[in-house]
């Protein structure tokens, strides 16, 4: 989605808002813009394409200043084009706004505006918004936002320039997230942590309906009903190397390798040798986790995923009955959701737009909510009863990879727990489990190390443009998600399947050019699996199997086999999803594919 960074301070805020921009470009960036002082002007810049066109156009201009707002554009409403680029302004110039979110009745609002005689220049809601608010402004921002707030219906981020106002910024959120950074005579805002983390660590996370107003001596925030409100400044723990390359040629890559130190951060002070400990971070009663009748775990695209795996895991060590929904569904049937009801919702960013919704919609049939987010301070992080986080640190990749392997530690954690709550598990089997679970972040480490045989792999099979992977019990969300790691970062059509379920469909469109990529650990579904591979071997289809290590059959079957270090059943996901994770990222680099910023998609997904 879109990203916003604003600056007021000493520094040359042109460099300030590039270096933030750029953290941000994940989010989305098919156009850029900013708006600054310069001198006693507001200097407004926007270009079509990534922050690099407009870093060289503001240089061509030799704009400089020291408060400025700037915006990356993932479009919405409206095409790519400059016109349609933030920042936005009224008629007269005198406000100036980026914007992230969407103004749903924003249509409405032009109708009653143009009647006015307002007229308009690009298509975005955006532009409504700043021509409204320089109607409703008499003098006093924080009045004409509160009375703004009341007209607007959706998910709005606003930063707002003020030409008679040359000492700071404005914001306004609803739906849309932004956080506010505290230096030392210098202030700072932004749609996420990244862009802050070379400058500050102390934040703010502005709750629904918060108004602000920053300059360089401070911030004031007040909130929906306009009274001020006492700023709850927190100490974010990322250090601004986690949100550096650190001499990977792509953050993806550096993620990937990272995931050994994920698991382990985020098992750490939750698991010991004798079991997993949640009691500190979750308060719940004995009486509370036993009225639970279900579990619901809710989320989109890759966190989906980990929640798919996790399902299994849950139904094995816990007697609810558990059920894992796609966010966009789960909101808009009727699910039997109550008091007896745990909701788990599962994402990343903790601002997707749709898991945020059925947050809410859970909540209110009385569910006890649980987000697992690598975001303190989210929207989601911030709504819900209970939160487990991951220990990922900051994943710039669009496409996830750390973070699927923290959530996956998490739900683990969880589902070991509520076994060990609920009486689903013996003493002896969770000793045993929580031994295993500590193996993992080796495990992990191993797997990685072996790359370059992914690499010859991604060499061989780079060129072709169809792929089916498949995979039971645990393996199949690990099949889902190596197929939409595929399609996401090469561009390359791969379909993910249930081993079992590819001659019901499938196999129709096996040949010699649709390598079969199986996920084949040495688990109870083993021989089920293999029959599988013979079935599409007999299409003449490549097979290639992600395999247990020292399982000499396999090569037998397979054209290319990959293996991995032996775990236990359940936990087979953590390491299997690795070569499928770096079989993506090798055959996207021989595609030349822009593997941090795939096409197209936006790494917190905010609108609908
Ligand atoms: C987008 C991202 C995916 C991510 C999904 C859910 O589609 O590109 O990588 O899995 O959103 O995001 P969340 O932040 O909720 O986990």
């Amino acid at each position: 989605m879109c990203g916003i960074v604003g600056y007021v301070g000493e520094r040359e805020v042109v460099d300030v808002l590039f270096d933030g921009m750029r953290r941000m470009e994940y989010r989305g960036y098919d156009s850029a813009g900013m708006a600054l002082w310069m001198e006693d002007k507001l200097e407004v810049i926007r270009e079509v394409g990534r922050v690099a066109e407009l870093e060289k156009a503001a240089h061509e201009r030799g704009l400089t200043g020291h408060l400025g707002i700037g915006h990356t554009r993932w479009a919405t409403h409206g095409g790519v084009t400059v016109e349609n680029a933030h920042p936005h302004s009224d008629e007269t110039g005198r406000f100036v706004l980026v914007h992230n979110g969407i103004v749903e009745n924003y249509l409405d609002l032009r109708e009653e505006l143009e009647h006015l005689g307002d007229r308009f220049v690009s298509e975005t809601d955006t532009e409504v918004v700043v021509h409204y608010l320089a109607r409703l402004y008499k003098g006093d921002m924080r009045e004409a936002l509160l009375e703004l707030q009341k007209k607007l219906r959706g998910s709005y981020a606003l930063v707002i320039l003020l030409r008679d106002d040359p000492n700071g910024f404005f914001c306004v959120r609803r739906g849309s997230p932004l956080v506010l950074g505290l230096g030392d005579g210098e202030n700072f805002c932004a749609s996420d942590v990244p862009p802050l983390l070379p400058y500050t660590r102390s934040v703010v996370y502005l709750d629904e309906g918060d108004i602000a107003s920053v300059t360089r001596q401070g911030a004031s925030v007040w909130d929906e009903t306009g009274s001020p409100k006492i700023l709850d400044v927190h100490q974010v723990d990322w250090d601004v190397s986690m949100a550096d390359k650190g001499g990977y040629p792509h953050f993806m890559l550096k993620e990937i390798n990272e995931q050994g130190a994920v698991v382990r951060s985020t098992l750490k002070s939750r698991v010991t040798e004798g079991g997993v400990d949640l009691s500190d971070e979750l308060l719940w009663t004995e009486e509370q986790v036993r009225s639970w009748r279900s579990l619901h775990i809710v989320a989109c695209g890759t966190s989906y995923y980990a929640s798919l795996v996790a399902e299994r895991a849950l139904s094995k060590w816990t007697d609810l009955d558990v059920r894992v929904d796609i966010a966009s569904e789960y909101r808009y049937r009727t699910v039997r959701t109550d008091e007896k009801t745990l909701a788990v919702f599962v994402s990343q960013s903790g601002e997707t737009a749709d898991t945020i919704a059925a947050q809410r919609l859970a909540r209110g049939l009385g569910a006890h909510c649980l987000a697992i987010t690598n975001a303190r301070g989210s929207t989601l992080d911030r709504e819900v009863h209970d939160t487990l986080l991951l220990k990922a640190g900051p994943e710039i990749g669009v496409a996830a990879t750390k973070t699927f392997m923290g959530q996956l530690t998490v739900l683990y954690l969880l589902a070991l727990y509520l076994g060990r709550l609920r009486g689903g598990i013996s003493a002896v089997e969770e000793v045993r489990l929580a031994e295993e679970l500590n193996q993992l972040p080796y495990k992990v480490e191993a797997t990685i190390a072996r790359e370059e045989s992914v690499q010859h792999l991604a060499e061989r099979y780079a060129g072709c443009r169809d792929f089916l992977f498949l995979g039971r019990g645990y393996s199949f969300p690990i099949a889902l998600e190596g197929a939409l790691k595929l399609k996401e970062i090469s561009y390359v059509h791969a379909e993910g399947y249930a081993a079992g379920e590819m001659k019901h469909g499938p196999i129709a469109l096996l040949d010699d050019k649709v390598p079969v990529v199986t996920v084949i650990p040495r688990d109870s579904l083993y021989e089920k699996t293999l029959s599988n591979i013979q079935e599409a071997k007999a299409r003449r289809s490549p097979i290639v199997a992600i395999g247990t290590d020292g399982d000499e059959l396999l090569s037998t079957y397979a054209d290319y086999v990959v293996t991995v270090p032996w775990t236990d059943e359940a936990f087979t996901p953590f390491l299997s999803v690795i070569p499928l994770q770096l079989f993506a990222y090798h055959v996207a680099k021989l595609r030349n594919c822009d593997i941090d910023k795939p096409r197209n998609l936006a790494k917190s997904v905010t609108v609908e």
